[in-house]
């Protein structure tokens, strides 16, 4: 038996007992006659004590050649600390040590392992394996751990069925770059890592498994951000026998029930907003409604009053800044300038202070009255004391813009408490959207996406409006899941096949699995999937998935811990018919 107890479990109530105990060294104080060590594994800390009056000579003389990161294992008595500790649970006692055996040594860490590390992100996640036998790592893991133990039992609970899918596949059109993978056995053929199971969860519904999830890896080959990874994992479900809404009533309540086990949260029934709303109110199909700064229509105010910039503008909308309006003029101009960095784009900014006696001071005094002013506090909701900022220029540009310029107000103002948490379902996403580079309509969610019933006739005259059955889930600003109602027939699939570009022949050669599975019963489906990462993240309060990921990638997409990816060598090069002929 390695250890009797681990680090973190022994209290006053077991003093006077002799416990075995295993651990890493975290740190040790040698005061000659006296060492102190804290003893560290999952669990906690124990401090160690060893000392010259009542610890034997040779064990002694072990102590004091302990390093950091050294792992032993040492029986002990449980005694009761002079001073104790109240920060961590074993506080109140510590081990008089009587045998120790070093089970490993250990080189000195690059960084230490503590909370607050002096390491930085490149050496920590060179060492990963050090990284996360730190606190905020290993729990960020423990953490994710239990939110994917609810999501199994409350899916498991409702009769879903965990069913694996393949991961060498063919290509899947959901947007990104496939990652590919070379078949030996069929030279010059490749299979791809799934970007979603989309395809074959509604195999099987096909199939007649009815309800089904998965917690599994999807893979697509796209630039990184903070909430995203080339490798990340879903949440997958799929639902026969359904429509719309019994999709959000099942994973609002699964959600619902996450926010009350970890948050002792009690939330009502999420708020809805379509699509087009979301849009004009906030710019953003995924609006974090923990904050307000709604946009206001400003055009048919604004124009036609001999201020060319917003005449010539499609659209001219402002927000209001709460409590703004004393920012200085070098405070309002580091705004502008933050609006015109190439990422945001903005080529001008306007503003107006709301000053406290009611009259307004603006940037354009010289265009606008009072009056003129008056209803664009009005529009933007401004009060007394507040600032609106205005930006004009092309409709879906100049909302982009407004709201990454919101956003970073809501941060800096301190607006995003990370304890509050205001989940929304955004609803009606349009069906298709047209795509520059290509010249085309893309679907904008994915091709089994089934239109509205009622959009169907603008399929051919007006496609841009048609709406679909698609939906996502939108939690403090962060899309954690998406999905939508399937098409089932095969008529309509090739359809859409058509409306997406693709040649019958085309279709067939990509999807004909799946229009061939139609036409053998396909029942009506839906589904959607969560990105556990996100969620993950966004339940702990924070935005970046990659510290709930135990080996994550860097920006680069680089994991650098086992340097990957790498190049192969020629003989398995040519093994896969991929070697380069000279
Ligand atoms: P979608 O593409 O919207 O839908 O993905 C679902 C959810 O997965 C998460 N996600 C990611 N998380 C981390 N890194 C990434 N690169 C990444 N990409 C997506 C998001 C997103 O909401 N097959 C459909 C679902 C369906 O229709 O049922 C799909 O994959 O949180």
């Amino acid at each position: 038996m390695y250890r009797s107890h681990n680090c973190g479990e022994l209290r006053i109530a077991n003093t006077n007992t002799t416990v075995t105990l295993a651990g890493w060294v975290q740190k040790s104080r040698d005061k000659g006659f006296m060492i102190w060590v804290d003893l560290r594994d999952r669990y906690g800390i124990t401090q160690l004590i060893f000392d010259e009056a009542r610890t034997d000579v040779s064990v002694m003389e072990a102590a004091k050649s302990l390093g950091r990161e050294f792992v032993i294992q040492i029986k002990g008595t449980v005694i009761e600390r002079e001073s104790k500790n109240n920060n961590i649970p074993t506080g109140a006692i510590e081990v008089l040590v009587s045998e120790l055996s070093i089970l490993n040594e250990s080189q000195l860490p690059p960084f230490t392992i503590e909370d607050n590390t002096d390491g930085g992100e490149d050496i920590r996640m060179k060492y990963r394996y050090l990284d996360i036998r730190r606190n905020p790592v290993k729990n960020s893991l423990l953490f994710r751990h239990k939110v994917t133990q609810e999501v199994r039992n409350y899916l498991s609970n409702l009769d879903f069925c965990e069913v694996e899918t393949p991961y060498l596949i063919k290509s899947t059109p959901e947007g990104a770059r496939d990652f590919v993978v070379p078949s030996r056995m069929n030279p010059g053929q490749f299979y791809a890592l799934p970007q979603s199971p989309q395809q074959f969860k509604q195999l099987l519904m096909v199939g007649g498994m009815d309800k089904y999830f998965q917690i599994v890896k999807c893979f697509r080959d796209e630039d990184l951000r903070a909430d995203r990874q080339p490798e990340f994992t879903q949440i997958d479900c799929e639902m026969s026998f359904i429509d719309q809404e019994d999709i959000l009533q099942v994973f609002e309540g699964l959600t619902r029930s996450l926010l009350k086990k970890f948050h002792n949260l009690e939330l009502g029934n999420f708020p809805r907003m379509t699509f087009d709303e979301a849009m004009r109110t906030y710019g953003n199909d995924k609006p974090d409604i923990r904050f307000g700064m709604k946009f206001g229509e400003l055009n048919a105010v604004t124009q036609h009053k001999d201020f060319a910039v917003f005449n010539n503008a499609e659209l001219v909308v402002g927000i209001a800044v709460p409590e703004a309006a004393s920012y200085t003029r070098k405070q309002i101009d580091e705004l502008i300038e933050w609006v015109k960095r190439p990422q945001v784009g903005a080529s001008g900014m306007v503003y107006v202070k709301c000053e406290s006696d009611g009259s307004y001071k603006s940037s354009v005094d010289k265009f606008y009255d009072q009056t003129d002013l008056a209803q664009w506090a009005e529009l933007t909701g401004a009060k007394a004391g507040d600032l609106i900022l205005v930006l004009s220029g092309p409709a879906s540009k100049t909302r982009a813009q407004l709201s990454a310029l919101r956003m970073e107000l809501g941060n800096r103002l301190g607006l995003r408490n990370p304890e509050e948490f205001a989940p929304l379902w955004v609803v009606d996403f349009p069906l298709l959207e047209w795509d520059e580079d290509s010249a085309r309509f893309h679907a904008m969610h994915h091709p089994f996406t089934a239109p509205k019933k009622e959009d169907m006739h603008l399929l051919d005259t007006d496609p841009a409006k048609v709406r679909a059955n698609a939906y996502d889930l939108v939690l403090n600003g962060n899309e954690i899941g998406g999905g939508s109602i399937r098409i089932h027939d095969k008529e309509t699939q090739a359809l859409m096949f058509k409306h997406l570009g693709f040649t019958n022949e085309q279709a067939q050669e990509q999807f004909g699995f799946l229009m061939n599975a139609f036409t053998y019963g396909a029942p009506p489906h839906g589904g959607l999937a969560f990105g556990l990462d996100r969620l993950v993240a966004i339940l702990s309060g924070q935005e970046t998935i990659r510290d709930f990921i135990a080996f994550p990638k860097n920006n680069a997409g680089r994991d650098v811990m086992i340097d990957a990816p790498a190049t192969i060598d020629r003989a398995q090069l040519d093994e896969l018919s991929l070697a380069v002929k000279v």
